[in-house]
């Protein structure tokens, strides 16, 4: 279980051998007490003086005005999910593994010679405004004291890393080199966490080998409580100003569902007693459950909770598990006739449903809820995975491409602009 052991204020994980199966990471430290970081923000409330506000320009302004940095203060509003990938011929990259050591090599497909590094020259254009890339002092100026937890899978985790490597620039965090779960800016008294909790709930590998009950050979069968929000997580979310929730992935595996400690259900169990249900029904107990659980923690009053929806995998001439692979070199458009598949088109309106239910409970409890609709954008980078240029560790990863996560530098830090925009913009 990844269920942390709580002590004088520090989380110990499991050992290694038990966590070795994502990442090789050990503790780490919990903000002193939950409370304090609530009590900080709440005297020190918005810094209106210290931080300048976003600059949107109107579609016409052109980006060297912005780079001039002449502040025009607008009260002009746009959509920021709505858009395209336009080209950033000349921007260098915005981090690389020697400006952040902590880049996994999972990510890092410069490093693992992805040949055609025009991934990194794009830059996500909203139809209506410019999205002004990641400033990192700016962000961690607005972040003084304050603490941000990314709660979900290895795309949460691909953000978090992506955050991390962009706030480098104008903090290093501690720790630094060697990952962490935990990355604390301490000149600026902001920290960034990760939980590992790809369903978000209460979660237990009951057959890893998958040939009990029915489960897809090889493919593990998992039990899912999906009533109960992932304690891993849910015990320490009122400690946190910003909780940035994502997950979809691994609803995709085979799993059997418990409400109330009752089976229920499945999805893909293959078991003539069991009905299927199949994900849409996990994904949706999951995420209510779950985004109860994170408008609901005692502590912080003034916390904000961002859902960014699912990110797309882009597998083509093949399949995730076979010969599937993304060689793309550049961004669909509008005109070319890609559509997510009718399960991913499911997925995001799960997502978005739950979402708006869960923002009318949370607005009278005086918590910000927060859509980051990053669906459609992700969805256009087919180029932008890792496929095989990255560190490859059949044993612990058996896919051989992945067209699943991010490389970093890269698509994922479009995000990252996204929230800048959504927390301080
Ligand atoms: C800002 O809002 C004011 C009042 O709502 C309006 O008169 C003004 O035109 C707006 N300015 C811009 C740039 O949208
Ligand atoms: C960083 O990436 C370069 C290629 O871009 C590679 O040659 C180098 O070994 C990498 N450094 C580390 C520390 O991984
Ligand atoms: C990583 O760095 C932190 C802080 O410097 C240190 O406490 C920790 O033991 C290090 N972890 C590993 C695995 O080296
Ligand atoms: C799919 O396979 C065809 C034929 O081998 C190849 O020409 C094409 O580039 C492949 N497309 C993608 C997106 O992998």
């Amino acid at each position: 279980m990844l269920t942390p052991v709580k002590f004088h204020g520090i989380i110990k994980l499991p050992s290694i051998a038990e966590y070795s199966h994502h990442w090789h990471w050990l503790y780490y430290a919990f903000p002193a007490a939950v409370l304090t970081t609530c009590l900080v923000v709440l005297a020190t409330v918005s810094l209106p003086g210290r931080v300048p506000p976003l600059m949107l320009l109107p579609a016409v302004t052109s980006r060297t005005e912005h780079r001039g940095g002449g502040i025009i203060i607008s009260n002009y509003s746009c959509n920021i999910f709505k858009g395209k990938w336009v080209p950033d011929t000349d921007a260098p990259p915005r981090y690389t593994n020697e400006t952040c050591p902590v880049l996994h090599g999972h990510y890092d497909c410069m490093k693992y010679g992805k040949p055609d590094l025009g991934f990194i020259r794009w830059r996500w254009r909203p139809e209506e405004c410019e999205l002004p890339r990641f400033d990192a002092s700016r962000f961690l100026g607005a972040m003084r004291g304050k603490s941000v937890a990314f709660i979900g899978d290895s795309l949460a985790r691909n953000q978090m890393q992506s955050l991390v490597c962009l706030l480098a620039r104008a903090e290093r965090p501690v720790p630094w080199a060697n990952g962490s779960y935990i990355y604390r800016y301490e000149r600026h008294g902001f920290s960034v966490h990760d939980f590992w909790s790809p369903f978000l709930v209460s979660a237990v590998e009951t057959d890893p080998d998958g040939a009990g009950l029915g489960g897809r050979s090889g493919a593990g069968l998992w039990s899912l409580y999906l009533d109960e929000p992932d304690p891993g997580w849910a015990a320490h979310a009122g400690g946190f100003d910003y909780l940035v929730i994502s997950a979809g992935s691994w609803f995709h595996r085979p799993s059997v569902f418990y409400e109330r400690g009752r089976l229920v259900g499945c999805n893909g169990c293959l078991a003539p007693d069991v009905a299927d249900l199949s994900l849409r029904h996990s994904l949706r107990l999951a995420f209510r459950s779950a985004l109860r659980a994170a408008v609901g923690a005692p502590g912080c009053r003034s916390r904000t909770v961002v859902v960014r929806t699912i990110s797309p995998s882009h597998y083509e001439n093949g399949t995730w598990d076979g010969d599937g692979d993304c060689v793309r070199t550049r961004p669909f458009r509008r005109s070319d006739a890609w559509e997510m598949d009718a399960v991913q088109k499911e997925m995001y309106r799960i997502q978005v449903e739950e979402f708006a239910a869960a923002e009318t409970a949370a607005r009278a409890k005086g918590v910000r809820m927060m859509l980051m609709d990053a669906t459609e954008a992700m969805a256009l980078r087919p180029d932008a995975h890792p496929g095989k240029y990255r560190l490859w560790q059949p044993e612990k990863f058996k896919v051989s491409r992945d067209c699943v996560h991010w490389c970093l530098p890269g698509a994922m830090d479009a995000c990252n602009d996204m929230l800048l925009h959504m927390l301080i913009g």
